[in-house]
Parts: structure tokens; C-alpha cells; sequence
């Protein structure tokens, strides 16, 4: 880190409420690390004989074992990404103006999950969620967690682009949705940010306002869910950064699992 990336870095600590840096070791022992490739995660010899056999097309099981056939996180995300295309037409977005899906992006394995409302034009353009203005604070946010985008993994409710970023309606959600639950069911994160209303409510079923349901934990498909507000929103508000830092707070000590 350079020294204008740290001067960024600290005055965005500042925005946040940030206070200080903890010297408790016991915080970076805790640290999330990224998680192994999947492809070493687990190296006992019954692993290693389970892949020489998914190998050679067969998985035998072991003598009175049930036949289970496990598949990596990361094989699941891309059969789930050869399952949607690059040019899906399931809704009627296909015929607004959406340049192509955006599916979402990071560590397969990841122990941390945000996920938006739908891209915008930036991420339309280039196939990436968040990689906009919001996006940029997202990134931010993650950071302030001493977290690298690269070890989280990042959706959106919708994978295509809304015309002039109108809200999803009910029948795009109702198409689109599943492959979320998919996404979150192939990646098992520790916990999963809901950023925004829209992504909130939709995936709580609930018309709570985001100021009611921010900052507390729902039980969400195994994973343990927080909603927040929006870095568009926070953009618009900066003073909600505040709120958002106490939220990540609560994250942090999640992961740590406290
Ligand atoms: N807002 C979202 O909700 N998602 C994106 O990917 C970009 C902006």
C-alpha cells in the first residue's frame, strides 16, 4: 500500500466511525483466511481416493458407505453458471436492454457472501457485479473488515440489468431467484450481507424497512444473514456509513465466530 492508498484508506476508516486498530493478537490470529483451493481442501486418502475414482469416472463407495457424489464449490458455480448462459432469456430483461448477465464473482469457498439488488450500467457493461461507484465503496467496506474483494464472494438478486435501474418486479425476481439460492447453497458462506431494501426484503419476505432490519442476524439457507444499507444509499447519506461500519462490526465477530 502506497502512501495516498493509506491516506485513503485511513480517512475512509474515519467516515466510518472507526476509532482505532486493535493491538489483541488474538483478532489476527482469528482473521479470516481464504479458504484452500478446493481442490486440496481435503487431503485425507480417502478423499484422494474418492478423486482418483470421480477421476476415472466411477466413485465407489466405501464397504457399506452410501454412494455420494461431492462436488467442489467452485465446479458448482460453474455448472450453475453453463445453466443460466450468457445470453438468458428466462424473463423479459432479456428484451430491455441488458447487455449480457452478470452472474457474480469471488472465492468460491468464501466464508463471506454480499449480495445486491441487480447490476447497474456499469456492471452491465462489463459482466462484474459492483464494480461501479457503489461498487468502488463496497470494496471499501470490505477492505475496512481487513478483507480483499478477492476473498468474498459478491451476487446480486438479479443477474441482469433493469432498465434505467427501476427496481426488479416480481416476475424477474421469481425467474431469477432460484440461481441465487443455488449460488448460496454451492458457496456455504459463514455469513451472507444483504445490502439494501430490495435485497433484504426479498430474500427475508418481509416489508420490514432496511432501518428496522439492518444490524440484526437471521438464520438464512445455514448461513447467518445481515442486512445493511446500501452503498448507493450510502453514497447519497454518507452520515449511514456510521451504521454500516457497526454492521460490519457485527460481521467481523461472526466470522470469527463469536
Ligand atoms: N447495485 C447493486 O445492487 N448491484 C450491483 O451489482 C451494482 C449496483
Amino acid at each position: 500500500m502506497d502512501r495516498d492508498q493509506l491516506v485513503e484508506h485511513l480517512t475512509f476508516a474515519r467516515e466510518l466511525g472507526v476509532t482505532g486498530s486493535s493491538r489483541d493478537p488474538r483478532w489476527r490470529e482469528r482473521r479470516i483466511k481464504a479458504a484452500p483451493p478446493a481442490a486440496v481442501a481435503d487431503s485425507t486418502p480417502e478423499a484422494e481416493a474418492a478423486e482418483s475414482a470421480m477421476a476415472a469416472g466411477a466413485l465407489a463407495p466405501a464397504a457399506g458407505e452410501p454412494m455420494v457424489l461431492r462436488r467442489s464449490a467452485a465446479e458448482g458455480l460453474e455448472m450453475l453458471r453453463t445453466e443460466i448462459g450468457p445470453a438468458c432469456t428466462r424473463c423479459k430483461l432479456h428484451t430491455l436492454g441488458r447487455s449480457q448477465v452478470v452472474f457474480g464473482i469471488g472465492n468460491p469457498n468464501a466464508q463471506l457472501m454480499f449480495v445486491g439488488e441487480a447490476p447497474g450500467a456499469d456492471e452491465d457493461e462489463q459482466g462484474v457485479p459492483f464494480v461501479g461507484r457503489a461498487g468502488q465503496l463496497l470494496t471499501k467496506i470490505i477492505e475496512a473488515i481487513e478483507l480483499k474483494r478477492d476473498d468474498v464472494y459478491i451476487a446480486n438478486v438479479i443477474k441482469c440489468r433493469p432498465p434505467q435501474n427501476r427496481n426488479p418486479e416480481p416476475d424477474e425476481v421469481e425467474q431469477c431467484e432460484p440461481f441465487l439460492f443455488q449460488q448460496i447453497d454451492a458457496i456455504k458462506p459463514r455469513v451472507i450481507v444483504a445490502l439494501g431494501k430490495f435485497g433484504a426484503q426479498t430474500l427475508l419476505r418481509t416489508q420490514e424497512p432496511i432501518s428496522r432490519l439492518r444490524g440484526r442476524v437471521f438464520e438464512y439457507r445455514g448461513s447467518k444473514l445481515v442486512p445493511t444499507f446500501h452503498p448507493a444509499y450510502l453514497l447519497r447519506n454518507p452520515p449511514a456509513k456510521r451504521d454500516v461500519w457497526e454492521d460490519m462490526k457485527l460481521v467481523r465477530q461472526l466470522l470469527a465466530g463469536e
